[in-house]
């Protein structure tokens, strides 16, 4: 991943004991997805979404753990990142975290039960949509006052499919977002691909929606009814 802070590698997590995650304990994982520390307690960079997983349940992180352990292990090694003085040194990450991680977690529901309720706990957690539809500052937090009202792409060069993704739409129901679609065109497309107008998604929205596509009806429904009942904000 090339952002402004240097190119960030993703880590083998399949169960292999030497280089992946075979050998964390449960209480590792939930620490690495709720906390963003590493089993030795070092502070991960928030490239590694848990400003959004924090907002998973401990059932469901449970479920994902016990997931991952039936993979099989591989030994791929995978290089470190290589950042950009001053982001190269790991305990500022934890003033990062003092000011924003507080931030994403006031956007969780406390109780996921309605549709709506249900569409919050997704897109705030597991779905972490607003980490590439919420603007950020310059130190790369959040804004969530202008939670998923569009963005400048957070990575640099080229997307997926070799053209640089350049903005992120607004998806809140305001007109400069996604204010005339209905319910059904939002899981419709959640679940094809394709919007209202019958283009297709590009970018890196292209990867979110083959996981889209693999939830339930219900979820993707709830999603749609979430992303309507959010305040509509213009884009900057
Ligand atoms: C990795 C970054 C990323 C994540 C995470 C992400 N999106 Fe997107 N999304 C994009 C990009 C880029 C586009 C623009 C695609 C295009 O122009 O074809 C987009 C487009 C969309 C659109 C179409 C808006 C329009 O006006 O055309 C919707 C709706 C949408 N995303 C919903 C979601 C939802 C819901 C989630 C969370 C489940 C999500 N996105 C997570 C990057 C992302």
């Amino acid at each position: 991943m090339a952002t402004p802070f240097g190119v960030f590698r993703s880590p083998n997590i399949s169960p292999d004991p030497e280089v992946g995650i075979g050998n964390w304990s449960m209480l590792d994982f939930i620490n690495a997805m709720v906390l963003g520390l590493s089993p030795e307690l070092e502070h991960y960079y928030p490239a590694f979404p848990y400003p959004h997983y924090q907002n998973i349940n401990y059932d469901d992180l449970i479920d994902l753990k016990t997931y991952l352990d039936t993979l099989p292990p591989s030994p791929n090694q995978v290089a470190d990142h290589e950042l950009i003085f001053p982001y190269t040194f790991r305990r500022g990450v934890g003033l990062w975290k003092w000011r924003y991680l507080e931030r994403n977690k006031s956007l969780r529901t406390s109780d996921p039960k309605t549709p709506v309720e249900r569409g919050r706990y997704l897109v705030t957690g597991p779905g972490h949509c607003g980490a590439c539809h919420t603007p950020r500052d310059v130190f790369g937090g959040e804004m969530v006052d202008r939670f998923l009202a569009g963005a400048e792409s957070f990575e640099v060069g080229e997307g997926p499919e070799g053209e640089s993704e350049g903005r992120i739409p607004n998806i809140t129901p305001h007109s400069d977002g996604i204010g005339d679609w209905s319910e059904t065109d939002i899981a419709y497309s959640l679940e094809s691909g394709f919007d209202p107008d019958f283009d297709s998604f590009g970018g890196s929205m292209v990867e979110v929606q083959e996981n889209t596509a693999r939830l339930s009806a219900e979820d993707r429904a709830a999603i749609a009814a979430y992303l309507k009942s959010i305040p509509a904000r213009r884009s900057d």
